[in-house]
């Protein structure tokens, strides 16, 4: 099953993307010629979701590394760095954006003399669409982990629009959905951005899947009333033990998941691993402006003057995972050493360690 919506293209000479702050009410796109207006797209939420702040941040490179090459061809490559640093302040917890940056700048030391521009767009273009044939991958290896058709629930967004195209936990539901394993989707509306609410129901609309939107509160209720039979969602970083940072509202979810005896299923590339922090308490955490809850709509709704506390993320507990798919392969209850297995190349679908 294909997905036509594009988060983020390449676009004649420079970059497009779909502003999510606008969905989905309207489908507007922005064109950004400069980094600086890559960044602000990145800080500001008009685009978001690990695996597509990466690429964005690659195309971004691209700008970046072409405007500083017509400035001045003799210093380009230095002049860069605070472009590349620049890009690296957005958004802290997204390890994709950082991974990212890494193959563009390595890009850039191996560079022959001479305009970068065809060079690094070549780079970024493979990041993309690598990414788009993991999504495909991981929602095959996902998708036959459902056993008959039943439930899901997925929280915050991991679509087309939080990736390169097809989505990772939206892949796998797309996939098993189309290989008719999923009769019901419910998602969790996703406070304070409602990524839920807004995006991953307008894209499984699109595709004619069913969703049914739910209030985070809602979900523990549902597992206890309804047949779930996996909660699927995406991962902004997953460090070397199966630690596994996502959406605020994740690790609730997982401990709820987990007491209702319904199964856990992260789903993420390998570009979503830092294998450097050991465990999940040393990945960094985004904090956002606190108006981001005190509002809703640019309307006050708290009592004047409150302070409020606005993590971005959470961080699951390895030991709350089922199963982490990768278009590696699948890692069951996973931990240490089976996350290192994964890391050295394994060919397509394999099974990193059985059920244990
Ligand atoms: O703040 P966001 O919207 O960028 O957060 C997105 C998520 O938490 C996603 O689940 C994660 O990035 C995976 S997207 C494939």
């Amino acid at each position: 099953m294909k997905t036509t919506v594009e988060a983020v293209a390449w676009h004649d000479d420079h970059l497009r993307i779909l502003d999510q702050r606008r969905l989905p009410q309207e489908e507007v796109y922005l064109d950004l010629h400069e980094v600086s207006a890559v960044a602000q797209a990145i800080r500001e939420m008009a685009v978001r979701g690990a695996p597509a702040i990466g690429i964005t941040a690659a195309y971004g490179v691209v700008l970046a590394a072409r405007n500083r090459y017509r400035l001045s061809p003799a210093t380009w490559r230095t002049d860069v760095e605070a472009d590349l640093a620049l890009l690296a302040a957005t958004r802290p917890t997204a390890v994709n954006l950082f991974w990212a940056l890494k193959q563009l700048r390595t890009a850039i030391e191996t560079l022959p003399v001479g305009d970068p521009g065809a060079d690094l767009l070549a780079t970024a273009q493979g990041i993309h669409t690598s990414d788009i044939a993991d999504n495909h991958r991981m929602g095959a290896l996902g998708a036959a982990l459902f056993d008959g058709e039943g439930d899901v629930i997925t929280h915050c967004n991991a679509g087309s629009l939080a990736t390169g195209g097809y989505g990772t936990a939206l892949g796998v539901i797309r996939t098993a959905y189309a290989n008719r394993r999923i009769k019901q989707v419910y998602a969790d509306e996703t406070r304070p951005w409602l990524q839920g609410a807004r995006l991953t129901t307008w894209e499984l609309a699109r595709d004619n899947i069913p969703v049914t939107l739910i209030t985070e509160g809602a979900a523990a209720h549902l597992m206890a009333t309804r047949p779930i039979q996996w909660v699927v969602v995406g991962a902004d970083r997953i460090a070397a033990n199966g630690d596994t940072a996502n959406k605020i509202g994740t690790y609730p979810l997982a401990i709820a998941a987990r007491y209702h005896g319904v199964r856990f299923m992260v789903v993420a590339p390998t570009s979503t691993l830092d294998m450097e922090r050991a465990n999940g308490g040393l990945i960094p955490i985004e904090i956002r402006p606190s108006e981001e809850i005190l509002t809703f709509s640019g309307t006050s709704i708290a009592a004047p003057g409150v302070q409020a506390w606005n993590p971005a993320f959470d961080i699951t507990p390895a030991s709350l995972i089922d199963a982490i798919v990768t278009e590696r392969g699948v890692v069951f209850a996973p931990n240490q050493e089976k996350m290192a297995a994964l890391k050295v190349a394994t060919p397509f679908g394999t099974i990193v360690q059985s059920v244990c």
